[in-house]
């Protein structure tokens, strides 16, 4: 597993010092526009979405009962621990890419190559998700409103539509707004999470005042069981925060503002949800929340229905910013998979006048738009967590290499108690993994075997580190991506 210029091993991998060179030098470079308020904006936005405002009704009805708020806190547990060691790989290693990035320098070319292969499967899934999410609040809004969209046109071919073209559409708009540059998105992403927290703290303010303590009883209808399994759920819920070290390469000061950014999402969003839950069990018996849109069900069940309509704006709002983080974090680690060689040049490729990676943001929102308008909800929303679990467990084993390979590395923030913190994050994410349906452990298997496919079809051939085209790496960069051709200036950057 040791760095190999030569590429005689398929367990290759690259040294920091050769990564920061190599993204130093290289020309295919991102303008830093981003401070922390923006990072912790954009890890709200990405991780607060249909876990609470959709999935909640159905976990706490099916799985774990108000129990859920327990649910709550085991995965928020297995997220933080990750979170933490997210924050020392991202904070040492600020380029894009994020656990993809950090297996490639810690476990090897193939080991990243299967996790960025993962991401894109978590990354995409979840944004198909969200986007049918969207999709049916915006159908009960308008509704509500007096306008009725025909369902041919709203619901998927398995659920006896044509296709569901709000979820197209919204992917649509906001590949759009990605591609116009990182600065836009950031600016809007601050507005729409002002909107959802907004919402979650009118919801939370006006629920607690109709909290009925019988509701809480029984607490656990499903006894333990149920909480574990609804933690692997609600797991879905947390997915994002590592769309912030996504963006490690347009931050301002990465060291510091990486770790301000992952934790404070984290921290913000686990209470929001922790309270959230409380709340909503509290008001309602868990038996009657099998809804997709709980949280106003509950508002309209206790005489609110003006508050039900803020939060649904509210819902609205919170959806659209997480499919624009994770349509912009999948989009970075398309790119930084390319810049690598492990996918076709033509994806690290910045646009010279929007300087964005155009080709990445498109493919993805044309394949993320497919699947908003023709799959249901059910069949993509299984996936995302697994993804995201495997990416954990080897981000933890990474930092155990890294701790071990290379101690003299400055790590602006270290993670305490090593190695018991790292092994314990592993071993609470292939907990909850094993806790997912059969099935998605099945297409879990299958998507594994058609990404080493992939792998040694072209990444292996193709790779920075196959030694084929020059004798070293190094050359080969310095011949492809001269140092002296600068990009453009950045219309979009403000100092
Ligand atoms: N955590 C994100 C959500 O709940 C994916 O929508």
């Amino acid at each position: 597993m040791k760095g190999d210029k030569t590429g005689v091993s398929k367990w290759r991998a690259k040294s920091i010092e050769q990564l920061m060179a190599e993204k130093e030098t290289s020309r295919h470079r991102l303008p830093r526009t981003l401070g922390a308020l923006d990072l912790a904006t954009l890890g709200i936005g990405a991780i607060i979405g249909t876990g609470i405002f959709v999935l909640t009704g159905v976990v706490s009805a099916n799985y774990a009962g108000p129990g859920i708020v327990l649910s709550f806190v085991l995965a928020g547990i297995a997220s933080g621990l990750a979170a933490l060691i997210y924050a020392e790989m991202a904070s040492m290693i600020p380029v894009a890419g994020s656990a993809y990035t950090f297996t490639y320098v810690s476990l090897g070319e193939i080991l990243a190559w299967l996790v960025g292969w993962n991401l894109i499967l978590e990354y995409i899934v979840s944004a198909g998700a969200v986007s049918i999410g969207w999709s049916s609040y915006l159908v009960d809004l308008l509704s509500a409103a007096g306008v009725t969209l025909p369902a041919s046109i709203t619901s998927s071919p398995f659920n006896g539509g044509v296709l569901n073209l709000p979820a197209a559409l919204i992917v649509l708009l906001l590949t759009g707004l990605i591609i116009t540059g990182a600065q836009h998105s950031a600016t809007a992403n601050k507005f729409v999470v002002t909107a959802k927290l907004a919402a979650i703290l009118l919801f939370i303010g006006l629920g607690f005042r109709h909290i009925d303590p019988a509701n809480w009883q029984p607490f656990l209808p499903f006894g333990a069981a149920g909480i574990v399994h609804g933690a692997a759920i609600v797991f879905f819920a947390y997915i994002g925060f590592d769309a912030v070290s996504t963006a490690a390469e347009e931050v301002k000061n990465p060291r510091r503002d990486l770790t301000i950014g992952i934790v404070a999402s984290l921290i913000t969003a686990t209470v929001l949800y922790i309270l959230v839950s409380l709340v909503l069990t509290g008001m309602v018996h868990y038996s009657t929340l099998n809804t997709a849109s709980p949280v106003s069900a509950a508002l309209l069940r206790v005489g609110l229905p003006w508050a039900a309509a803020a939060i649904s704006v509210g819902a609205l709002a919170g959806l659209t910013s997480v499919l624009l983080v994770v349509l912009y974090g999948q989009s970075r680690i398309f790119f930084a998979m390319a810049r690598d060689g492990l996918l076709p040049p033509i994806f690290d490729w910045i646009h010279p006048r929007l300087r964005t990676p155009l080709w990445d943001s498109l493919l993805i929102g044309l394949v993320v738009a497919a699947i908003g308008a023709f799959l249901p909800i059910s069949l993509v929303a299984e996936l995302a967590n697994i993804g995201t679990l495997s990416a954990f467990i080897a981000v933890s084993a990474g930092l155990l290499v890294l701790r071990a390979k290379r101690p003299d590395l400055p790590r602006p923030f270290r993670v305490p108690w090593v190695p018991l913190l790292p092994v314990l994050s592993m071993a609470m994410s292939a907990y909850l993994a094993l806790n997912l349906p059969t099935l998605t452990m099945v297409r879990f298997v299958i998507w594994i075997v058609a990404g080493l496919l992939v792998y040694f079809a072209y990444g292996y051939k193709h790779s920075n580190l196959s030694g084929k085209s020059n004798p070293s790496f190094s050359l080969k960069l310095n011949m492809m991506k001269p140092v002296s051709k600068k990009l453009p200036p950045d219309p979009t950057k403000r100092d």
